[in-house]
């Protein structure tokens, strides 16, 4: 087994809150994310896939073929793009790192045919990020 990742960037913009929270609850509870007009971050999405190397390429996978699939189901959907209101996939889901890399897993992870997803790991800035395997059991909504 032999692991490969596909780096990729966006910016975009968000702002954390609850709508159940109060505004100072959320405030205390998502700091300078839950500024009232949003704010942006630069991301750095790294997705794994692992897999066995096929002889007759040398290779897991064609990594032109990941960063197609990446670019057009996760990137295109979110670069420059308001975390809150312009993705499909966000709808009703507070923007954070965690929420965004589990639902970039659930998207991706059917659509890898080659290989299979390993990870989701997802920068927010240079010292905050996330990692995501999946769950072995199904999540409830
Ligand atoms: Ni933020």
């Amino acid at each position: 087994m032999i692991y490969i990742t596909r780096r990729l960037e966006f910016c975009a913009s968000h702002r954390l809150f609850n709508p159940n929270f109060t505004d100072e609850k959320n405030e205390t509870t998502f700091g300078l994310c839950n500024n009232p007009n949003g704010h942006g971050h630069n991301y750095v999405l790294e997705v794994t896939v692992k897999g066995e190397v096929d002889p007759e390429t040398g290779m897991v996978l064609d990594l032109k073929a990941l960063k197609k699939l990446i670019n057009e189901e996760i990137i295109d959907k979110v670069d420059h793009k308001n975390l809150n209101v312009d993705v499909d996939f966000l709808q009703d889901v507070i923007p954070t790192a965690e929420n965004i890399a589990i639902h970039i897993w659930d998207i991706l992870k059917p659509k890898i045919k080659n290989g299979e997803l390993h990870e989701v790991k997802l920068f927010e800035s240079e010292r905050n990020f996330v990692v995501y395997h999946g769950v072995s059991v199904e999540r409830p909504h």
